[in-house]
């Protein structure tokens, strides 16, 4: 394939995480380049070893890890979220550690060198955690971020209420005034909100697929999983995991996924009740160039076949 997606990942590993970044490497679609980590699901030290794990799991050792930032840009986190992905991100699950060690540059260095090396409007970056280190890049090398071609990002919630507090999706919540910064620039933002995330549900009969038939990637990656089903089974009540990160890699992978539609987004910065709330205006269709494309259609089950077909495919 020649017209591959030059695709970066900027990730707080974190099981969904784990599972879009090996969503990304069974992609034909796209090229993944440059993983950044932040803090955000645990502590940054934590995500960027995970990161560096799931990689050389993938055989894929040789994608630079870049480290990001280790806490929100204005207020200290109350809590990570180890309660669901496990105190070491990884749902207990001891991953083989790689032989490589993290790109010396710091992530934002690293992301503006490579955005600076393509044309512009030919990278996606995929944030799938806090959006602390976009909101850097567009502050430190806003030239350098002019250059996007799309933001794909897992987070926020238009309709759906929270899922960290009442109000609030995590990695909103995780840096409030980072997503505000980022929803309310010009960057060509897709959000991959719960609206279309908590309706996509990887059930049990799913996750045996790539147990079994995906090889040793795919039954690590199942494995992985068990702790973020049982964590679903007591928040929710389902006996599925919903798969956040991967939808919105899969956006990513193959734009037009998701139904969007252009609203404008602010984000609340406030320390009360609406901390990390995504308002959404959904009184009418946005025409500002600050707009943010508000995933609000997904079919669940072509979703959940896509990836579970492409973890399949490490078996092959
Ligand atoms: C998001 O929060 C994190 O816990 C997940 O990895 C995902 O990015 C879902 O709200
Ligand atoms: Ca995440």
């Amino acid at each position: 394939m020649t017209d591959r997606i030059p695709l970066v990942s900027d990730t707080d590993p974190g099981i969904d995480d784990a599972l879009a970044v090996l969503l990304a490497l069974a992609s034909p679609e796209v090229d993944l380049q440059l993983v950044t980590t932040v803090h955000g699901n645990v502590e940054l030290a934590q995500t960027t070893e995970n990161a560096l794990r799931v990689l050389h799991l993938a055989g894929r050792s040789d994608v630079p890890v870049a480290v990001g930032a280790a806490g929100p840009l204005v207020h200290p986190l109350p809590e990570r979220a180890g309660h669901v992905h496990g105190a070491a991100g990884m749902g207990g699950v001891e991953l083989e550690p790689s032989p490589a060690a993290v790109d010396p540059r710091p992530a934002v260095v690293a992301l503006a060198e490579l955005l600076m090396a393509h044309e512009p409007g030919t990278v996606t970056v995929a944030p799938i955690g806090p959006l602390t280190n976009l909101a850097l890049l567009l502050a430190v090398f806003p030239e350098a971020a002019t250059r996007i071609g799309r933001v794909v990002w897992m987070g926020g919630s238009a309709a759906r209420g929270g899922n960290v507090t009442p109000a609030a999706e995590f990695n909103a919540w995780a840096d409030p005034e980072a997503a505000h910064a980022v929803l309310t620039s010009p960057l060509p933002v897709t959000m991959v909100g719960l609206d279309v995330t908590l309706p996509t549900v990887l059930t049990e009969p799913g996750i045996e697929r790539f147990r079994t038939h995906g090889g040793r990637v795919g039954a690590t990656a199942a494995a992985v999983l068990q702790q973020y089903l049982d964590a679903a089974r007591d928040s929710y009540g389902i006996s599925g995991v919903c798969v956040h990160d991967a939808l919105a890699l899969t956006e990513a992978i193959v734009p037009g996924t998701l139904g969007t539609t252009r609203r404008d987004v602010v984000v609340g910065t406030t320390l009360g009740a609406a901390r990390g709330q995504t308002l959404t205006d959904l009184r009418a269709v946005s025409t500002a160039d600050t707009a943010v494309e508000v995933a609000d259609g997904v079919d669940s089950d072509a979703a959940v076949e896509f990836l579970v077909s492409r973890l399949e495919s490490y078996g092959a």
